[in-house]
């Protein structure tokens, strides 16, 4: 039986922002949602999750995450302070407490569940992950006897220079035996350099402590300023692409492209450099991204290709082109087989299949039908300065070049919009609409008291000649 105790009151100061420092965001999760994935594995019993400095903008971001308990921690008093908090909470409880530290990001759930199985099969009084880092600075080192059982934790601020040596350091996730830390935790005292009460003292109480290092140091990455956010960003960014290249997708040139932990790719995706895919985005096989897009929380199919341009909150079906320089947003929803290019926004417009449009066009708040053929400079006025009107366009239709269609409208079937025209009044069905002012042309029209040049050649700059 286990219950999780999450850290997640503290400011951050370090990271001189005036958001919680676990709401800092991390390749499209918050610091503490990671923290929360990372118990995946070990099915607890309880999730509190403790929480003070903008205690309400915290539980607000984690809502609708279920078994979550929120613990307020008034002051912040330090990680020991924070979790006497959950004392009332754990009354009778008789489990293993797992703690851990809001700002450890890159945990792997196979790690949390190796650790708890260390502590319950070895029956320690705490077990703590550790690890040995080629650069301990900032972290708490652990002092350890030949058998891994911990005999102190030292803050780095509380270290003297000979502590500092030690590389062992503490990754702050713990496993305790909650009947054991409830009784010890009000023993603890603010006796050090911060005058903070340390979670870390609570080892000269209990025993036995072992300490277990993490294989890989890199995922107990604590985040407490921006450059250590960064760091953690690149090593997620690595450890993401390593996993989409094994699950057979293409990246090219890796380092110019990042990728959310949140996107999800089929085998045979290409991505192509200087691609960036965001939120919740699906990607089906064989198509290939980039180079140069940005694909948000949108959903493409299979075998499209995106060049150059910029797809979010939308949706494109199989075997379309996209770029370059397509700008699709706001709900757009592409069919299967359309051609979108070249300077073309769309927004919250559904394109039947085999539609092109393909250079040069607004379209918003519209719908269109299928094999229809939007002409270069085709836009919708769907805002009359209040509201936004919806135009519909039937399939098998053409509009001409620089058509404006104005909202509300519906423009039928296999209609012809002749180029140029300003369509105001629905069309129906198997029509030619032409809404333009009909050419005039004059022959040998001058204007007045200018001559022909065969009339006068002596006269070559065609001067007025008022008198
Ligand atoms: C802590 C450990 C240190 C370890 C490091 C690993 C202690 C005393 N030190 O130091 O040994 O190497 O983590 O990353 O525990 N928090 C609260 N309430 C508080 C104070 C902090 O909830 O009153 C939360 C913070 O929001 C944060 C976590 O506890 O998520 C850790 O606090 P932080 O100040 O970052 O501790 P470190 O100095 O990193
Ligand atoms: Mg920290």
């Amino acid at each position: 039986m286990v219950a999780v105790a999450i850290l997640a009151a503290g400011r951050g100061s370090r990271m001189k922002s005036n958001l919680p420092k676990v709401l800092h965001s991390l390749g499209g999760l918050t610091l503490v949602e990671r923290v929360i994935d990372s118990c995946g594995l070990i099915n607890p019993e309880k999730v509190l999750v403790i929480v003070g400095y903008q205690a309400d903008k915290v539980k607000n971001s984690l809502d609708g995450i279920e078994n979550i308990q929120f613990v307020e921690q008034k002051e912040q008093l330090g990680t020991g302070h924070a979790v006497c908090q959950v004392l009332p909470y754990l009354k009778d409880y008789t489990g293993d407490l797992l703690v851990l530290n809001g700002d450890v990001p890159l945990l792997r759930q196979e790690t949390i569940e190796k650790l708890l199985q260390t502590h319950q099969n070895h029956q320690n009084a705490a077990t703590i992950l550790t690890a040995k880092l080629p650069n301990p600075s900032g972290y708490g080192r652990v002092f350890c006897d030949e058998r891994n059982l911990v005999k102190q934790i030292v803050e780095h601020r509380d270290c003297n220079a000979s502590q500092k040596e030690n590389n062992r350091i503490n990754a702050g996730i713990y496993c305790f035996k909650w009947d054991f830390l409830a009784d010890v935790l009000p023993k603890l005292t603010p006796n050090n350099n911060q005058k903070e009460y340390y979670l870390t003292d609570v080892v000269d109480y209990l025993n036995p402590v072992m300490a277990v290092d993490v294989e890989d140091y890199l995922e107990i990455s604590g985040i407490n300023n921006r450059k250590q956010l960064t760091k953690a960003y690149d090593v997620l960014q690595e450890r993401i692409k390593d996993y989409w290249m094994s699950a057979g997708v293409t990246l090219v040139n890796p380092d110019s492209i990042t990728i959310d932990e949140t996107v999800s790719l089929e085998s045979d995706v290409v991505i192509e450099p200087q691609t960036h895919l965001r939120g919740k985005t699906t990607i089906g096989s064989g198509s290939r991204i980039g180079p140069g897009s940005l694909i948000e929380n949108s959903k493409i199919g299979e075998n499209v290709t995106v060049l150059y341009s910029v797809v979010t909150d939308s949706q494109v079906e199989n075997s379309s082109r996209i770029g370059p320089y397509t700008h699709l947003r706001g709900h757009a929803s592409v069919g299967e087989s359309c051609r979108i290019g070249n300077f073309v926004e769309v927004k919250k417009t559904s394109i039947g299949k085999n539609t092109n449009i393909a250079h040069l066009s607004y379209l918003g708040d519209a719908k269109l039908g299928e094999k229809v053929n939007v002409g270069a400079g085709t836009i919708t006025a769907n805002y009359d300065g209040y509201q936004k009107h919806l135009t519909q366009i039937g399939s098998g239709t053409k509009t001409g070049a620089n058509s404006v269609l104005v909202a509300p409208i519906n423009i039928g079937d296999d209609v012809t919009v002749a180029a140029g025209s300003v369509v105001t009044k629905d069309v129906e069905n198997d029509s030619l609409v032409i809404a333009r002012v009909r050419q005039v042309t004059r022959k040998g029209w001058r204007p007045k008291n200018i001559a022909h040049n065969s009339d006068d050649k002596s006269n070559s700059t065609n001067q007025k000649t008022d008198s």
